[in-house]
């Protein structure tokens, strides 16, 4: 087969080596890459969102299956453009992938579909907004509604910060038209668990849960991020669980986006709160696979993963996959001044006697004129440890983290410390 993957971070790197695995035969394309994907696949320099470009190469190549990685094309409709070209493509359409451009409708969805979610209100006028917050219990969650790299989050111990940040968004408009509308909502207690399930519209087949660390630093303090590690399993995943996230979340909110005609297919990726009493709520949807979720998942897959993504891209019935019982942790490697203002160039130095089960994927790495490897992006990588137990997982992680060198070089040490301190 030959498979074109759309993106250029560790979360495609991890597709590709996926598909690779399974299938060692296979031709495999991916637009733009990183120097990672370069070792697996043909680098092809077309932007992500470079939507007319893709639609030609992936017709022009005769691709059999596209994967797109990133939200933001698939928002953009590229699923559909290549559909329409009778390009099998494992991603929804534009419409579906509201479920994660749009907040604001997001809720709405939730709210007609009777999805567990905190109470929220969505707000264009600043005053307005202003007034809710005002006799809006602490703590407080203010969003903007469009896609903002993961940033448009802020959650306010107090009403003043929540007015702060509904000021910045409706203002100053600091995330510019994706702040033009705001979701207030209510704060929720728990624990965070990402639950990803791949769909043809109507079947899902829950992926291995995984837990993310949002946060910068160790012990969750810092600034939000796109994801400094995670690991899987989680011991708060049970059979129980899944089936409430099924049947509360996952059934009910694909039927409701096949009612508004805008069907979904691909991975519909939850962010559940697991309250007290082990109940689901939805903190967010996303239309793609998480990243660093994906490096920990699909190390997880032992078999029948091409044959799943193939069968959600053209509508089948979903095929058994196989999960090993072994477990992952990746711990990203940041480049310095990551969130904020990432530093670009420092040369990497990658060991290679790394030690056994370590995965090392690219995330913003590319090979200069000399091929040299140097950092090109805030995560620079993401480094997979896979072993028998969830201790030995962290170990190879965490011990091949600190053997990769660069200069800024940020990483967590206590990926996976809930699951650790659950013994
Ligand atoms: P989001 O961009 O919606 O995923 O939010 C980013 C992060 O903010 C989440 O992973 C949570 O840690 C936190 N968060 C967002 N909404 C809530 C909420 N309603 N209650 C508690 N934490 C939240
Ligand atoms: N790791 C969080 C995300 O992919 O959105």
């Amino acid at each position: 087969m030959k498979f074109l993957v759309v993106g250029s971070g560790g979360r495609e790197h991890a597709l590709l080596w996926a598909l690779k695995r399974e299938q060692p035969d296979a031709v495999l394309l991916a637009a733009p890459g990183n120097a990672g994907t370069a070792l697996l696949a043909t680098n092809i320099p077309i932007p992500a969102d470079g939507i007319a470009d893709l639609v030609d190469l992936a017709a022009r190549e005769r691709v059999d299956l596209v994967v797109v990685g990133p939200e933001g094309p698939l928002a953009l409709g590229l699923a559909d453009r290549l559909r329409s070209r009778g390009i099998p493509t494992f991603g929804p359409g534009g419409p579906a992938a509201q479920i994660e451009a749009s907040k604001a409708w997001s809720k709405d969805i939730m709210a007609a579909a009777g999805v567990p979610t905190a109470s929220s209100r969505t707000f264009s006028d600043l005053a307005l907004a202003l007034q809710y917050i005002d006799a809006h219990p602490e703590p407080l969650v203010v969003k903007a509604s469009g896609l903002a790299a993961g940033k448009g989050a802020v959650v306010c111990a107090t009403r003043a910060e929540a007015a702060a940040a509904a000021r910045a968004m409706l203002g100053t408009r600091v995330f510019g038209a994706a702040g033009d509308l705001v979701v207030v909502e209510a704060f929720l207690e728990g624990e965070e668990l990402s639950v990803l399930a791949l769909t043809n519209g109507s079947d899902v087949a829950i992926l291995p849960p995984a837990q993310d660390h949002k946060r910068l630093l160790e012990g969750d303090r810092g600034p939000n991020t796109g994801g400094m590690g995670a690991y899987s399993p989680v011991a708060l995943d049970t059979p129980e669980l899944r089936a409430k996230v099924v049947s509360r979340v996952l059934a009910p909110t694909l039927a409701e986006l096949a009612r508004r005609d805008a069907p979904f297919s691909g991975v519909l990726y939850a962010g559940l709160m697991i309250d007290r009493n082990g109940d689901p709520w939805v903190v967010e949807f996303n239309c793609r696979f998480g990243d660093p979720e994906t490096q920990v998942i699909l190390p997880r897959i032992a078999t029948g993963l091409v044959a799943a993504l193939d069968a959600c891209a053209r509508g089948a019935r979903l095929p058994d996959l196989t999960i090993s019982s072994n477990a992952a942790v990746t711990t990203v490697l940041a480049a310095r001044g990551y969130p904020d203002e990432p530093q670009k160039g420092a040369a990497i130095t990658i060991p290679v006697d790394l030690p056994t089960g370590a995965l090392v994927f690219h995330a913003g790495t590319r090979r200069d004129d000399a091929g040299i490897l140097r950092a090109a992006g805030g995560r620079v990588l993401a480094v997979t440890g896979v072993g028998a137990t969830f201790a030995a997982a962290q170990a190879v992680s965490r011990a091949a983290a600190e053997r990769i060198e660069f200069d800024g070089k940020q990483f967590r040490r206590d990926i996976g410390w809930r699951e650790a301190a659950r013994g």
